[in-house]
Parts: structure tokens; C-alpha cells; sequence
């Protein structure tokens, strides 16, 4: 079965995802014709394919003449049967399993036999949908994302009768398109949907303890390299959106603890502060609010080391900080002007009688311009701050809490990750590959995980649900045997 550009594509939906899908198809060279039950929808879509075209006019990716040859190339229609010749057909309607199993009656009857009838659903199951024609072997998931055009990541999902051919043939086409495609097992939320949720959950957790939203987003911007922080991005999703996504999740593994949604972001959906569209949700503006850092503090005066040196050894070198070795000091541990400190392993400052203060982890502290701390009293937050200042960097301190806010947040991602991993969902390298391309992470988790090293994680794991007393941060079974 081959699936060459010159094949008609008909994207069934014009909405945001059809709009999007149509325009990528048409750049990738096909014929498409958009099918939308509303003309005003229809409308709408050419006019975002439209300005989405100008736009890639005026930054130079492509001419004028190529911007004219893919919108010659689409065609609306109000009416099904124009999609007869298309050898692919994606559907991106209402998200309804009643409404998409009467449209692919409809297009099973109608498109030939050898066509390939495939669904953008994000959160309907694909036997479920297979499950409404006649023909379940040519049926298939194609999972999009946000913007499709610009989005690389596609999960592909085969369902239990999907043929093999099909999921060869639609994977091949979507490389051709120029996307990632990912094979995903039919589970709810798939890959993204169901291993991101912590990035969410966690920021919401660390909300509701009296984190201020600044803190937690400049952590994970700052030291985890995320493009944005997690209740900022959850303000520009929708927290309607989002929470609905979260939900949905959580039903569909009926209940399991470990997606349970946060009910921080439910209180916002029940007061209507949905996010930027409503004109507020956790932040109150459009604009993220500055984080407040640290006053300068002194520079310090003498910086002791354990022996074997330790990550951080190389930061003060390099801001020109003398240093001297201590072999009476655990690896790892640093003493400013009498005040000890390590990074976070999970375990909270509470019961640990070894240092008076706690780093937060960074994915790459030689890049990242914050450093989080928790300290037991002003003193050794000062001392600290003063240390961080003197390295160039700012000083954000915030409450002690089991595994501070960025490493819990990327070990709650590694843990999501490798519990998909054992649930037989994809493939290590497609849930790394799903969470790059499909959520913008900055790196995947397991491979975050094994830099970081397995063991240290599952470790900051147990200690965290230990702390906590919560069974989420269990290390899943793929951590826990590292
Ligand atoms: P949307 O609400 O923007 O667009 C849906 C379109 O389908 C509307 O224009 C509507 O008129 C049309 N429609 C409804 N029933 C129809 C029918 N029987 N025949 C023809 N047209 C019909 O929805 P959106 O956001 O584009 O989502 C579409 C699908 O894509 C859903 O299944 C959704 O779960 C999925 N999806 C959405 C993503 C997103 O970020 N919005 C991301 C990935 C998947």
C-alpha cells in the first residue's frame, strides 16, 4: 500500500486541528478538500490557512508563488461526497464518539475500499471508533498536535485490527510530511496526553502548598529548561481545556491514582478564571508576573568542599571563587561561611540533620541564571544567596518541601514515563521522542533519567513519597528495579 503525495487527502472538520492538518497535508504537496458541516467554519479555517500562509510569506520560509500553490491546492466543501477519491481521510470533528461513528459509516460506504480512514481524536478510543465500520483494518489514530502545521509530532495509533500495511503506509506518509511519527498502543491519553500530566500536577501541587506561581514557573523555566512554566502555560491552554484533558485521563484508567487530577485548577474552572481567555487564572493578567529573588546578600568569605568535589565545584570556579577541599565534608556537600548545603534528594530539609540548607536540582546549572533553595533560617539562606550572587546567578528561596520543585517535577515526568514504558504504550525512545516534539520539553524523560541516573531518581522517588506519605511518587516498577 503506498501513499504518494499525489494522492487526495480530505480533512473532515475545520476547525483549529482540520485547519491546521489541511495546511500540512497541502504543503506536503496533496490535493485536500476540507468537509465541514458549518460554511462559516469553513470560512474561518481558509482564513487561518490564509494568514498562517502570509506569515510564512513574510519570514521568508517560503515564496509567494509557493504560498499561492498550496492554497490552490485546498478546496471547501459543505458536502461529504466530495471526499470520495481520497485515499486518506482525516477526521477532525467534534470530539463525540456518537457523532465521529455516524461519519465513518458515512465514509466507509463512501471512500474507496484500499482508503485509509484515520482520526485526530485525542482522547476517544480507537477500537471504539474502529468499531463503527465495516472495515476496522484500514482504521487508524492520527494524533496531531497544536499546531499542526508547525507541530512535528504525530502519534500513530493502531487499534487491535488496524493492518499492519496501514500503520506502515500512514507512518511512512507522515515522515513525508515531515513530521515525527510515533507508534502508541490505544490507551487513554496515548503518549503526551498521559505523560505530561505531572508537568501540570506538580505545578499546581507546589500552588496550592503557597508556592507563589512566579517561583514555580521561573524554576522550571530557568533551572528546567522548560520554554514555559507549567501554570503559565496552563493559562494559555485554558484551565477548562486542560482540567477536561486531566479528567478524562483519569477516567479513562478508571480513577488510578496517579493521574488523579489537582483540585487547585478544579477551583479555578468552578470561579471561571479559565486563564488568558478569560482575562485571568492563576496569574491575573496576560503578563507573568517578575519573581521576587533575594536581596543581595554578602559574598562569602570561605567556601569548603568535600573532596571528591561535586557539581557545583566548577560553577565557583569558574566565577572565580576560591575553594578548599574538606575531607570531613560527605560528597556533594558545601560549606559556606560555616552554613552546610547539598542538593535535594528528596528528602525535605525537615528531617535532615546534616545541612541547613538545600539546592534545587537544574537540568544544566552551568546555563541556568536562577538557583531555588530552601534554608532552615534567614542565616543560612543568606549565606547561600550570597554564594549563588557571587556565581552570577540569582538566588530564588523558597519553603522547604520534599524534592523542592524541579526535580520533583522532571523525577514525577521520568516516573510517568517509565510507568507508560511498562504499561506497553510505546517505546522508550517514542515517549522521548512524543514528549519533545509533542509537549516542547526540552529533552525527554527517561532520557533526562539516565543522565541523571536511574537509580538517584527512583531514590528522589521514594524519598519524596515517603516524605509525603504519597503513593504517586512511587518509583514505577521500570525506575524502581534501577
Ligand atoms: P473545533 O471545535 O475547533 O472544530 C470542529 C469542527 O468540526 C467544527 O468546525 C464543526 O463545525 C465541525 N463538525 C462537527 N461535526 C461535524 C460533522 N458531523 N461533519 C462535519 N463537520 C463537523 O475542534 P478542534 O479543536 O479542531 O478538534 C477537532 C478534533 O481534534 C477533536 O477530536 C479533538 O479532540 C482533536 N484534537 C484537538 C486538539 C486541539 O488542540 N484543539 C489537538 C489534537 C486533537
Amino acid at each position: 500500500m503506498e501513499l504518494d503525495r499525489h494522492a487526495l487527502v480530505a480533512v473532515i472538520g475545520a476547525g483549529t486541528m482540520g485547519a491546521g492538518i489541511a495546511q500540512a497535508a497541502a504543503i506536503a504537496g496533496h490535493r485536500v478538500v476540507v468537509v465541514d458541516a458549518s460554511e462559516v467554519a469553513l470560512r474561518r479555517a481558509s482564513d487561518s490557512v490564509v494568514a498562517s500562509l502570509t506569515g510564512s510569506v513574510a519570514r521568508k520560509r517560503i515564496s509567494e508563488n509557493d504560498a499561492r500553490a498550496i492554497l490552490d491546492r485546498i478546496g471547501w466543501s459543505i458536502s461529504l461526497d466530495d471526499a470520495e477519491d481520497a485515499l486518506l481521510v482525516v477526521e477532525a470533528i467534534v470530539e463525540d464518539l456518537a457523532a465521529k461513528g455516524k461519519l465513518f459509516r458515512r465514509l466507509a460506504a463512501l471512500v474507496r475500499p484500499a482508503a485509509i480512514l484515520a482520526s485526530n481524536t485525542s482522547s476517544l478510543s480507537i477500537d471504539a471508533l474502529a468499531a463503527a465500520v465495516p472495515s476496522p483494518e484500514r482504521f487508524i489514530g492520527l494524533h496531531f498536535f497544536n499546531p499542526a502545521p508547525v507541530m512535528k509530532l504525530v502519534e500513530v495509533v493502531a487499534g487491535r485490527h488496524t493492518a499492519p500495511e496501514v500503520e506502515q503506509a500512514a507512518t511512512a506518509l507522515m515522515r513525508a510530511w515531515g513530521k515525527r511519527p510515533v507508534a502508541v498502543r490505544d490507551v487513554p491519553g496515548f503518549i503526551v496526553n498521559r505523560v505530561a500530566r505531572p508537568y501540570y500536577a506538580e505545578g499546581f501541587t507546589a500552588l496550592a502548598e503557597g508556592i507563589a506561581p512566579e517561583a514555580i514557573d521561573r524554576a522550571l523555566t530557568s533551572c528546567g529548561g522548560f520554554r514555559m512554566g507549567p501554570l503559565a502555560l496552563a493559562d494559555l491552554i485554558g484551565h477548562d481545556v486542560n482540567y477536561a484533558v486531566a479528567t478524562s485521563v483519569f477516567e479513562g484508567y478508571d480513577g488510578r491514582t496517579r493521574f488523579r487530577p489537582q483540585p487547585a485548577q478544579q477551583a479555578l474552572v468552578a470561579e471561571g478564571r479559565l486563564g488568558r481567555k478569560s482575562g485571568g487564572g492563576v496569574y491575573d493578567g496576560t503578563e507573568v508576573p517578575a519573581t521576587r529573588f533575594a536581596p543581595p546578600a554578602p559574598a562569602p568569605s570561605i567556601i569548603q568542599v568535600s573532596a571528591a568535589g561535586g557539581t557545583s565545584v566548577k560553577l565557583f570556579h569558574e566565577a572565580g571563587l576560591v575553594c578548599h577541599a574538606q575531607d570531613a565534608l560527605p560528597y556533594g556537600t558545601v560549606k559556606v561561611d560555616g552554613v552546610r548545603f547539598a542538593m535535594t534528594d528528596g528528602r525535605p530539609l525537615a528531617v535532615r540533620d546534616d545541612v541547613d540548607a538545600l539546592v534545587d536540582l537544574a537540568r544544566d546549572f552551568a546555563v541556568t541564571n536562577t538557583i531555588v533553595l530552601s534554608a532552615r533560617d534567614e542565616r543560612a539562606a543568606q549565606a547561600v544567596a550570597g554564594l549563588v550572587q557571587a556565581t552570577g546567578r540569582s538566588a530564588l528561596v523558597i519553603a522547604d518541601r520534599p524534592g523542592m520543585i524541579v526535580l520533583r517535577t522532571l523525577a514525577q515526568l521520568a516516573n510517568a514515563a517509565a510507568d507508560a514504558v511498562a504499561d506497553e504504550v510505546a517505546s522508550v525512545a517514542a515517549i522521548d521522542e512524543a514528549m519533545t516534539y509533542g509537549a516542547n520539553h526540552p529533552e525527554g524523560p527517561l532520557h533526562w533519567a539516565e543522565r541523571a541516573g536511574t537509580a538517584r531518581v527512583a531514590a528522589a522517588l521514594r524519598n519524596i513519597s515517603e516524605a509525603t506519605g504519597d503513593p504517586i511518587y512511587r518509583p514505577a516498577a521500570v525506575l524502581a528495579r534501577a
